[in-house]
C-alpha cells in the first residue's frame, strides 16, 4: 500500500451514535497508525467533535448560502470544525437523483471549504453485468480537480448493505483503474477506500490489497466491536 496511511470511517447513515462511541476508550477514536473518521447524522456532529473523535458530514450542499431549505452548507461544516464530507454516496445518487456533475459540485465547494471530501464512486449490479462498470466509475470521477485532500471511496452498490462483498481481486481491479484515472501529481498519494458490506471476517484480505488504502463501512460501523475488529485488521 507504498506510505498512504490507512484511513477507516464509520458512516453511521441516518441511525444514532452506537453506544460509547464518545468515550475515551471508544474504537471510534483515531490512533496514531490509522486514521479513523466518523460521520454520524448532523445532529451528532457536535458532540462527536467536542469528544475528540475526527468527525464529517454525509452530506453538505453544493450552493454557498441562501434559499436551499434543510441543506447545509460546506463552510458551516468547516465552522463547526469537522474535517471531512461525503459526496456522492450510492444511497444519494440513486435515492435522491444526484447526478455525477452535483457531485463533482459538491466536491469543489467541500475543497474551497478546506475540507477533506470522501467522494464516493460506484456501479449497480445492472452495470457490472453488462461490463459498464470500469465506464460508469470513470464518468463519476469526470471533472474531479486535482487536489490531494481528495480522498475517494469505491462503493459498488450491490455490495452496499447486502451482505454481498467485491472479492478482493476484483475491488483491487477497480481500484487500480481508479488510480490510473487520477493525475499523475496525486495518483499516488491519493487514498482510495473500499466500501460494501466489510466485517470483521473480510476486511484483512480487502486491506491486504495494494491500491486498497482503508474502508468506508456502514453497518458493521454501528457495532463497536466489529469496527474495532476492522480498524485491528488495518492495524495489521
Ligand atoms: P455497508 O457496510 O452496510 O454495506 O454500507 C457501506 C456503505 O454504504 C458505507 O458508506
Amino acid at each position: 500500500m507504498s506510505d498512504r496511511k490507512y484511513l477507516i470511517a464509520a458512516n453511521w447513515k441516518m441511525n444514532p451514535a452506537p453506544q460509547g462511541a464518545l468515550a475515551k476508550d471508544s474504537p471510534y477514536r483515531t490512533l496514531s497508525s490509522v486514521d479513523v473518521w466518523v460521520f454520524p447524522t448532523y445532529l451528532d456532529l457536535q458532540p462527536c467533535i467536542e469528544a475528540g473523535l475526527i468527525t464529517g458530514a454525509q452530506l453538505g450542499s453544493s450552493a454557498a448560502n441562501g434559499a436551499h431549505t434543510g441543506d447545509v452548507s460546506m463552510t458551516m461544516l468547516t465552522e463547526l470544525k469537522c474535517r471531512s464530507v461525503l459526496c456522492g454516496h450510492s444511497e444519494r445518487r440513486h435515492g435522491r437523483h444526484e447526478t455525477n456533475e452535483e457531485v463533482i459540485a459538491q466536491t469543489i465547494a467541500a475543497l474551497e471549504a478546506g475540507l477533506h471530501p470522501i467522494v464516493c464512486v460506484g456501479e449497480t449490479l445492472k452495470q457490472r453485468e453488462a461490463g459498464e462498470e470500469k465506464e460508469v466509475v470513470r464518468k463519476q470521477l469526470e471533472g474531479l480537480p486535482v487536489e490531494s485532500r481528495i480522498i475517494i471511496a469505491y462503493e459498488p452498490v450491490w455490495a452496499i448493505g447486502t451482505g454481498k462483498t467485491a472479492t478482493p481481486a476484483q475491488a483491487q481491479e477497480m481500484h487500480a483503474s481508479i488510480r490510473g484515472l487520477l493525475p499523475k501529481d496525486v495518483r499516488d498519494s491519493t487514498r482510495i477506500l473500499y466500501g460494501g458490506s466489510v466485517k470483521p471476517d473480510n476486511a484483512p484480505e480487502l486491506l491486504k490489497q495494494k491500491d486498497i488504502d482503508g474502508a468506508l463501512v456502514g453497518g458493521a460501523s454501528l457495532k463497536p466491536d466489529e469496527f474495532r475488529a476492522i480498524v485491528e485488521a488495518a492495524i495489521g
